[in-house]
């Protein structure tokens, strides 16, 4: 399994509009300075988050922009990279890609995306109430699209999504990352709609949200909406279009390469960062092509025994079943790659065998 590092001249933009903001003259003293204020966005998060609905901008300044993005930021490219990497390539367009990002921020979704694209042309629309964040994103693209992405453009709306209404205008790919959770479940229902309907042919939403165990399983009502109202198909992560028989929420639990800055950050703010946690979903009006291999998401923590690595999965037949996979079945690289199993990864199998024992089946890797 490959990580992707976050990428050193997007930290080093965000440490330079720090230190404009924090007038330090080293790293550690910048990021010294920033710690009350991603303290505060920490909370606001977490303990202090608002009732349900009230939008309130937090991303308020530049000062504020800069401690969003040196600390989430690299979460957010590292979890956008994981999601994209489940992904079929995207299609090709005549056009360049439609990108719309709703609840952009400071746009570190959009940057993991068009990294992920390459030189592939894309016009990315990136869309939030807070316009210090907006700002800050124009800004970034200005400083680094030369270098990284010469065949996008931008365009940005500083407007609430309430305001997103469907036009005659469509998207490739609607991004929310990290957005719906604050939101009312009603305006999450209004706004997935309305998302759907701006879809192009063969377009995609990407859902990513993180565990808000106050906001329930908001994440397995959208995809039901998604799927029973919307006429959506789901591209990822589930290996199957039946009722989630999962009984807690779908998540994944990844690991990553964390970067320098947030790791002096977190030299003071103790967080424990190794482990990714998020919920993602990924939606498309068509029809997904008929896998040629059993498809099996690793939904719980895999127990490595002596030739054997054994994991809950949700497979492409609806159901959860405990596989064994016995590692004289794979290869060296693959033996490998068992050791290192995290919750979220799909197995690609060539059967499903039945043992003995009815809660375990034997599972073949696909060729
Ligand atoms: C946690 S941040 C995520 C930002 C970005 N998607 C990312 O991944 O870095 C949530 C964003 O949604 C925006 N937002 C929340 N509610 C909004 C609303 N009702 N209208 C517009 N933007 C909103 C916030 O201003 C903030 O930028």
């Amino acid at each position: 399994m490959t990580h992707v590092a976050y990428p050193v001249e997007l930290e080093t933009h965000w440490l330079q509009v720090a230190q404009a903001e924090t007038r330090a003259t080293t790293i550690r003293d910048v990021l010294r300075r920033l710690l009350p204020d991603i303290q505060r966005l920490a909370d606001r998060f977490t303990v202090a988050r608002p009732a349900d609905g009230i939008a309130t901008p937090y991303l308020r300044d530049t000062r504020a922009c800069a401690a969003y993005s040196l600390f989430y930021a690299p979460q957010t490219h590292a979890r956008i990279a994981h999601v994209l990497a489940e992904l079929p390539p995207f299609p090709e367009t005549a056009q360049p890609l439609r990108v719309l990002d709703l609840g952009a921020g400071t746009g570190a979704a959009s940057w993991a995306l068009l990294d992920h694209l390459g030189r592939r042309p894309v016009a990315l629309t990136a869309w939030d109430h807070s316009r210090p964040a907006l700002r800050c994103l124009h800004e970034l693209f200005a400083a680094l699209r030369r270098a990284r992405w010469p065949e996008a453009t931008l365009r940005t709306n500083p407007e609430p999504l309430e305001n997103f209404v469907v036009s005659s205008e469509k998207f490739d790919v609607v991004l929310l990352h990290y957005v719906l959770n604050e939101l009312s479940p009603s305006a999450r229902r209004t706004l997935l709609a309305r998302a759907a309907r701006s879809l192009a042919p063969g377009g995609r939403i990407i859902l990513c949200e993180p565990l808000v165990h106050e906001a329930g399983d908001f994440m397995r009502e959208l995809r039901t909406q998604a799927l029973a109202d919307l006429g959506l198909h789901v591209l990822a992560p589930c290996p199957h279009e039946q009722a989630c028989p999962l009984g807690e929420p779908c998540h994944d639990v990844r690991t990553w390469k964390i970067s320098q800055a947030l790791q002096i950050l977190n030299a003071a703010l103790h967080r424990d960062l190794r482990h990714l946690a998020f919920a993602f979903l990924v939606l498309t009006p068509a029809e997904r092509e008929p896998a040629q291999t059993i498809r099996a998401r690793v939904v719980g923590s895999p127990a490595h025994a002596k030739g054997q690595t054994l994991c809950p999965a949700c497979c492409s037949d609806g159901q959860i079943h405990r596989l064994q996979l016995l590692h004289r079945d794979f290869d060296t690289a693959g033996r490998k790659d068992l050791r290192h199993l995290e919750r979220g990864q799909m197995l690609r199998l060539d059967s499903l065998k039945p043992l003995g024992d009815p809660a375990l089946v034997r599972a073949v890797p696909a060729p």
